[in-house]
């Protein structure tokens, strides 16, 4: 007993939801109490069993109003049904958007479980047969899967396209096999219910997205635009910050890519992650050109001085709304790592104070994503420094940054496994070696070997005639440059 009381305490809010649901639409028809009770016992069970399990990863268990968002747009999806069903029949039902806006805002998996649930819900306050039920289910997958993986606001569009012809194919399907004759105006509104659906969508995501701080990937590669005023006051201020940045969101793409995380999540958070670097630019490496401030304070003082950009990064983002995973980014891409540099310092110079007077505050990096960033970030200061980087370096280099990292157990709460770091470490090597093309030193037998190959095409005319050609061109290609 007492673990019932104790589970309808913890998930008080999903039972009022579930049950709003479910009333909203059926209640004001009166129906018979066994199929009023029968739908609220499937409504639940299904939420418990196929919804609850999705909303209650992070990024929900990190901020509740990932939750908040998420039973707004369910109550307001079903009761828009409710209004426009009424008025215009089952196939004017605006499923399009409350899929849409989750798939856009969430994830692929929490679109799918809520496409499940609003059709049961929908079939059953419609008095759909099975075939109905098929047809309702199938209709808000379709759309779950189409508005998954969409960058662009036109891609919404695409998707309305699609959930429009597959709307209009089961109409004409349900009435051929109930064999009724097809009303015209319910194919138009069938066709038409989905891009009407879609503009909206379109309209009311910059007003959620504001609210809630919940972005979806169209305003995220939006906001890593060199014309978002955070960016281009951190460009003007310290550009050798802003330099570091776009290096570290390009190693985090790639490998949020290749892992199957968001990568343009991970892109966008990388640009903002030393954003408060722009409070005190030269105090910072990338930025010191001459005298370095640090020469004239203590070990510990300087490390305060340098563990602000945190806490001003934070206060910036929060001041300019940026969405929650973003600020998070902040603090979690130094997690509780200790400033090595500083507590050496404070060594020689005699001074006894322990690891923890350099730690930052944390926390440690909570989703992937954040993961990804503390070792590109790490990643990308270890590479700068690289004095003549090989390919072998190179790959040595990045292994030992993330086996550190993860050694220190800073990675134990990201959800990265080993599998998965090991491909990071494969995609931040490629990535690198790309980057340092012109600077990478080949081994010497390589570079004999290419001698040879060049000394045997002079030997042959026709062979450098094309020679000369090619230089001509890069030549003419440099001076445009
Ligand atoms: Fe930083
Ligand atoms: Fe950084």
């Amino acid at each position: 007993m007492k673990k019932v009381t104790n589970f309808f305490l913890l998930n008080w809010l999903d039972f009022v939801v579930v049950l709003l649901c479910f009333f909203l639409i059926e209640l004001p028809r009166l129906p018979n109490l066994l199929i009023l009770v029968n739908g609220c016992i499937v409504s639940l069970v299904l939420w418990f069993v196929i919804v609850k399990p999705q909303i209650s990863e992070k990024p929900f268990s990190l901020h509740r109003s990932y939750s908040i968002l998420f039973y707004f747009i369910i109550l307001v999806g079903v009761f828009l049904s409710r209004i426009l069903v009424r008025q215009f029949g089952s196939y004017s039902s605006p499923f399009f958007i409350p899929i849409t806006l989750i798939a856009l805002l969430y994830s692929k998996g929490v679109a799918v479980a809520a496409s499940v649930y609003l059709a049961v819900v929908f079939s059953t306050a419609f008095g759909f047969n099975s075939l109905g039920y098929t047809l309702m289910l199938t209709t808000c997958l379709i759309t779950a899967v189409a508005s998954s993986k969409i960058e662009k606001r036109m891609q919404v569009a695409r998707s309305a396209l699609i959930v429009a012809i597959f709307s209009v194919f089961f109409y004409l399907l349900h009435v051929k096999m109930q064999g009724i004759k097809p009303d015209y105006l319910q194919i138009m509104i069938a066709f038409a219910t989905p891009f009407i659906s879609s503009v909206i969508c379109i309209g009311v995501i910059p007003f959620i997205e504001y609210a809630s701080m919940i972005y979806s990937n169209i305003d995220l590669i939006e906001l890593g635009n060199l014309n978002n005023p955070l960016l281009k006051t951190l460009s003007l201020r310290a550009p050798g910050t802003y330099y570091h940045s776009s290096m570290v969101a390009n190693l985090a793409e790639a490998a949020a890519q290749r892992i199957g995380a968001n990568a343009v999540l991970a892109r966008t958070a990388s640009y903002f992650h030393d954003v408060g670097k722009a409070k005190r630019p030269y105090f910072y490496t990338e930025n010191i050109f001459q005298e370095n401030p640090h020469d004239e304070l203590s070990p510990k003082l300087s490390h305060l001085v340098i563990q602000d950009h945190v806490k001003s990064g934070l206060e910036m983002a929060k001041r300019n709304r940026l969405p929650l995973l973003v600020q998070d980014v902040i603090p979690q891409h130094h997690g509780t790592r200790v400033q090595k540099y500083f507590y050496h310092k404070s060594k020689e110079l005699g001074e006894d104070l322990s690891e923890n007077e350099f730690r930052y505050p944390g926390p440690k990096p909570q989703f992937k994503e954040a993961g990804i960033i503390m070792l590109a970030d790490a990643v990308e200061a270890a590479a700068r420094s690289l004095k003549s980087p090989s390919a072998g370096r190179v790959q040595t280099m990045v292994e030992e940054i993330i086996s550190g990292i993860y050694n220190e157990r800073e990675l134990d709460e990201s959800g990265l496994n080993l599998k998965e770091l090991e491909a990071i470490a494969e995609e931040f090597t490629k990535v690198l070696l790309n980057m340092f093309k012109s600077r990478i030193e080949y081994p010497k037998e390589e570079i004999k070997k290419v001698i040879s190959l060049v000394q045997n095409s002079d030997n042959q005319p026709y062979k450098k005639s094309d020679k000369q050609n090619t230089s001509q061109e890069s030549d003419r290609q440099s001076s445009k440059e």
